[in-house]
């Protein structure tokens, strides 16, 4: 961050560029700018566009309650609601060593975890950056890599000081794989892929058992494993988090995608009546309310950057409250609004502007570091323009550009308060009020999103809205995962609901 008003210095961005910034004592007088004037002027009209009153919000709110109960009643539906076989919280006395292998949205990770019960763990992990075309390759090659990476984990961690194995003949470890795509269950080790998200789109994966494609590699590989749970992210999250708070009642992931899980009581699922659960017994959701609105746009307050955004991506017409929340998509709507004063004349006339054409070359990242610019100048803001995309600002500008990232990220924090309502209300959580654990790139980076979140909450539900708290997470994809494996093989030990 950068330490003195003035002068210069460099940070390090997300992406692990190194950016240099400094102070210039006058601007650039021989390029047109546009005035300050004018640059209110177009703030106001993007105010008007991306803010969201308290009563849209209610609105939402109720909508999407309709939409949680729909998802729970029925199968397919759009907002899928997907019953996870995670039965109830953790107790936190769960032990033992758990391989965690986690494909998220950007990277593999895989961790191995000891659970020492009282809620504390230990963890060792490795990580892996995914290629854009791994992405898109065949699925099988995808879970071939999984299986690579996961043995050479195992071959490193699991010697003594002699460098023999302390496996023992046939020993198979138990795992659960965090898979943060939306899967149907029928069972806790399996998922049918309903539909890539977050830019993937792997061929041969969709309409599939990811469970299965991934067993197929771990033979492949003679990886010694054995997938107890399949888990999503926002799952394992709820289960972490849990495990060291029991005040936990919701998790919400705010990353590359954004999702949220719940605990819901069976006998409210509608749609696994015939399954013959308990009707007592508990189960967490996987949501997957990235997918709310998708389709028909009915609910929220789409722009026509939002729509050039979805229009634009591999999946038009799906995910889209994700696509006006996640970290994948905030910097391409900032880019897209610049874009339109470009082309309408008012900003960098005279200047090439051929760098900030590419789609998504803006990131997410850029608006976290210009909100928090602490510079009266704004030379971080300046540092962003002339390094990445080679244009000059003024300070008008730069304070235009400021005010549009906080629009764009204030609108994602309210609509993200607007889903945690509707299971608020749905649980009846508000009254004796709970934590929502909270996880991803843009929580924990974004300065004041968990604010604007508190705030949203606020003007949803008036001053009982406080009684709803975020907070970090624990490592959902890995200690939630190992507890989730856990709890399973207790409850596979013990004899309950064998077939699920
Ligand atoms: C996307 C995925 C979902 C995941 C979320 C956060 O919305 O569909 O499964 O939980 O991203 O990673």
């Amino acid at each position: 961050m950068v330490a003195s008003r003035r002068g210069s210095g460099s940070i390090v961005l997300p992406s692990g560029q190194t950016m240099a910034f400094h102070t210039r004592t006058h601007q650039e007088e021989d390029l047109p700018h546009a005035t300050k004037k004018t640059m209110a002027d177009h703030l106001r009209k993007y105010e008007s566009l991306f803010t969201l009153t308290p009563q849209r919000m209610r609105m939402i709110v109720e909508a999407f309650k309709d939409t949680l109960e729909l998802g729970l009643q029925k199968p397919k539906q759009i907002v899928p609601m997907i019953p996870t076989f995670v039965f109830g919280y953790p107790t936190a006395k769960e032990q033992g060593d758990f391989l965690a292998l986690d494909l998220g949205g950007t990277n593999l990770r895989v961790c191995l975890v000891t659970l020492q019960g009282d809620g504390k763990f230990e963890m060792t992990q490795s990580k892996y950056r995914l290629t854009e075309e791994q992405k898109q390759d065949e699925g099988q090659k995808l879970f071939d890599f999984c299986a690579e990476c996961l043995k050479t984990f195992i071959d490193t961690n699991y010697i003594d000081e002699n460098g023999q194995t302390t496996l023992k003949e046939g020993e198979m470890l138990p795992l659960g794989f965090t898979f943060s795509y939306p899967c149907t269950q029928n069972r806790i080790d399996h998922g049918e892929l309903i539909r890539w998200t977050k830019g993937f789109g792997a061929k041969n994966t969709e309409g599939r058992d990811v469970g299965e494609m991934f067993r197929k590699s771990l033979e492949k590989y003679n990886v010694p494993v054995v997938m107890t749970a399949l888990i999503n992210d926002t799952t394992g999250t709820l289960i972490a988090s849990h495990y060291v708070n029991p005040r936990t009642k919701i998790a919400v992931i705010f990353g590359t995608g954004c999702n949220a899980a719940y605990m819901e009581n069976v006998r409210d699922i509608e749609k696994i009546k015939d399954l013959g659960i308990d009707d007592k017994a508990q189960m967490a959701i996987n949501c997957e309310w990235g997918a709310f609105d998708s389709f028909e746009h009915e609910h929220l307050p789409r722009t026509k950057y939002d729509a050039t955004v979805d229009e634009q991506s591999n999946k038009p017409g799906e995910q889209a409250f994700e696509k006006l929340i996640s970290g994948r998509y905030l910097g391409e709507i900032l880019r897209l609004v610049i874009c339109e004063l470009i082309d309408e004349g008012v900003l960098f006339l005279g200047q090439n502007t051929y760098k900030l054409e590419t789609p998504y070359c803006f990131e997410t990242a850029f608006l976290s570091l210009m909100e928090s610019d602490p510079t009266d100048e704004l030379l971080m803001i300046i540092g962003i323009f002339t390094h990445f995309f080679a244009v000059e600002t003024t300070l008008a500008e730069r304070q235009f550009f400021r005010a549009l990232a906080t629009l764009i990220g204030r609108r994602a924090a309210r609509l993200s308060a607007c889903g945690i309502a509707a299971i608020v209300s749905r649980m009846n959580y508000l009254d004796e009020g709970c934590l929502v654990g909270a996880d991803g790139s843009l929580y924990n980076k974004y300065p004041g999103f968990a604010d604007r979140v508190h705030e949203g909450l606020v003007d949803i539900f008036g001053d009982k809205g406080r009684n709803i708290i975020t907070h970090h997470a624990e490592d959902g994809s890995g200690v939630g995962s190992a507890v989730i494996a856990a709890m399973t093989k207790i409850r596979r030990d013990a004899g309950l609901y064998p077939n699920v």
